[in-house]
């Protein structure tokens, strides 16, 4: 809620009309508010401190989120979303959580410390040396026979194992691996895995202090079907006081498309509350319709007939507002018929241009749009932020995922000269963004720089929507950088590196897509499974996969 006192922006704005369109979920907004006004500690009738919100996806639980927030808000917590956008392991999902605890408090600075501490440390242990800079005593004997022969074009085999091909000089090389081990060796002393515990440790602290001084600490965890693959050990450690102990005011929601795992059942039975989300009921469909306007019967059925009752389908036939049955009656009860309909009843040509061209950003804000519609849709980006299919709560607006998909199928089929077009504004737009940044910062600061590595990766993505065969051996090269940065980094750049193979259906990106989620799922650590395939199949330049070699070897000398 805007705060009388000053003049609500018009993000407020834009956030308070979609808690307006709300509709139904009677009882779950209001167990969630008699659950916040109850004792935890209550001896008879303690409050949840644990929920799981579940269903299909487009079935409302982002959105039912977004009310409890605003609930949970109104009851004097501080509160906190993140989901599959802002969460690419453990620390990316604490960082993002205490950014939003700090706008509504205080600076939160020994988790700040914490976390550059964390870093700092990460950086000087993953990354290995630059390959031209001399040592004083030379390369050592074991990296010097190495580098000689894979100069000398005999297959050796370095610490991340695979074969390399010729390469530059061998005395470069050998002290690039030299540092590299040593890095290696010191890396190990340290531990891996207890950095992460320090920052989780000093997590749990700040949530301590801000307990202390409101009733109610909530995180939202949303999408926990991918936000779950990285989080969910952590935070049951969490809850069993893993990292210090947890007050009793902290609650945490979970919400996502699948049942949560066996390893849940304890936590759950202690004090958490499963919330399984259905379709509307017919009832509830017809209160969305009416209000948005749509009250002709013979509509209101077919709508409801289309949309089969999932809120998100009924919600964008309705934003037509079709004006009869036959209007909504459809050969198919599929999303791209719903998504077709709803395209072809944008009356006005400019919004359905700015609407469809928009959709092939996974990603959009203010810039984006400016440099993808054409001048005379400039006005639109308000109007755009407010369609029900748009949502967003960080630096990013999105589209559904459902809906995005529908509207990519159909731009990639209707204008394949289009696509391409688009695509590649958008990629020059990053790489143009990204390289302001460089500029504007001391030697290789823009690495560390996370407005840096989105325009990469939106480059990278665009780039491989225009053209998937000639940009792919640049972006399997990005990999590498990204290994070296750490997991969270290579995770996002999969991340992005699938979607443009899902976005494209490109046979050979697919596959890629494929031997990526293999080389992931054995749990191996992901920067040597995923270096390991690049390796593998010998797509690097010489000089990337020597480097691909030194980072990896240095991932599995820790393992
Ligand atoms: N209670 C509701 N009232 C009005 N509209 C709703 C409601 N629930 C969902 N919607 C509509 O459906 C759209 C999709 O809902 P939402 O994003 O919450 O789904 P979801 O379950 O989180 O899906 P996913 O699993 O894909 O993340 C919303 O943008 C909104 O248009
Ligand atoms: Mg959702």
């Amino acid at each position: 809620m805007p705060r009388p006192q000053r003049r609500p922006s018009r993000g407020e704005l834009i956030a308070t009309r979609a808690l307006d369109r709300f509709v139904g979920r009677r009882e779950q907004v209001a167990m969630f508010a008699r659950n916040l006004a109850k004792d935890p500690l209550s001896p008879t009738d303690p409050a949840a401190y644990l929920f799981h919100v579940r269903g299909v996806g487009g079935v409302g639980k982002s959105t039912l989120l977004r009310q409890w927030r605003e609930a949970a808000r109104q009851a004097g917590a501080v509160t906190a979303v993140v989901d599959e956008n802002d969460v690419h392991g453990v620390l990316s999902a604490m960082v993002a959580l205490s950014r939003q605890l700090a706008a509504q408090t205080r600076p939160l600075k020994s988790f700040d410390r914490a976390v550059e501490q964390c870093r700092r440390e990460r950086e000087a242990a993953a990354r290995p040396t630059d390959l031209d800079g001399a040592a004083d005593d030379g390369p050592s004997v074991t990296s010097r026979a190495i580098s000689r022969a894979v100069v000398g074009g005999t297959t050796a085999l370095l610490p991340g194992g695979g074969a390399i091909a010729t390469m530059v000089d061998p005395d470069a090389v050998a002290e690039g691996m030299d540092h590299a081990f040593d890095r290696v060796r010191n890396r190990r002393a340290r531990g891996r895995g207890t950095e992460r515990d320090t920052v989780s440790r000093e997590f749990v602290a700040t949530l301590d202090e801000l307990c202390a001084e409101h009733p109610w600490v909530v995180l939202f965890l949303d999408t926990w079907e991918q936000t779950g693959r990285h989080l969910d050990a952590w935070l049951r450690a969490m809850l069993c006081d893993g990292f210090g102990p947890l007050p009793v005011n902290v609650m945490i929601v979970l919400a996502g498309r699948d049942d949560l795992t066996r390893e849940w059942g304890g936590l759950m039975a202690a004090q958490g509350r499963d919330v399984p989300l259905e379709a509307f009921t017919e009832q509830e469909t017809r209160e969305l319709l009416a209000r948005r306007g749509v009250t002709e019967p013979g509509t209101v059925e077919a709508v409801a007939r289309l949309s089969m009752g999932l809120p998100l389908l009924a919600d964008i036939l309705a934003l037509a507002r079709p004006e009869s049955a036959a209007a909504v009656d459809a050969d198919g009860d599929s999303v791209d018929t719903a998504v077709e309909r709803f395209v072809r009843w944008i009356a006005d040509p400019l919004r359905r241009e700015v609407v469809l061209t928009c959709a092939l950003a996974p990603r959009l804000n203010a810039d984006v749009f400016a440099a993808v519609v054409p001048e005379e849709g400039r006005g639109l980006w308000e109007w755009l932020c407010g369609q029900p299919f748009v949502s967003g709560s960080g630096d990013f607006k999105r589209y559904h995922a459902v809906v995005r998909a529908g509207m990519v199928r159909r731009e990639r089929a209707r204008s394949p000269r289009g696509w391409t077009a688009v695509h590649l504004r958008l990629a020059d737009a990053h790489a143009a963004w990204a390289a302001d940044i460089e500029r504007n910062l001391p030697d290789d600061g823009h690495r560390q720089d996370a407005r840096w590595r989105c325009h990469r990766l939106d480059e990278m993505y665009h780039r491989l929507c225009a053209h998937p065969g000639g940009a792919l051996a640049e972006a399997l090269t990005e990999a590498v950088d990204a290994g070296e940065d750490g997991p969270e980094t290579l995770r996002e750049w999969s991340d992005a590196f699938t979607q443009a193979a899902l976005d494209t259906h490109d046979e050979t990106l697919g596959v890629w897509a494929g031997r990526l989620r293999e080389a992931t799922a054995t749990g191996e650590d992901p920067v040597s499974a995923v270096l390991g395939v690049l390796l593998t199949h010998r797509t690097l330049t010489p000089a990337a996969q020597v480097r691909a070699h030194l980072v990896r070897g240095g991932h599995l000398e820790l393992a």
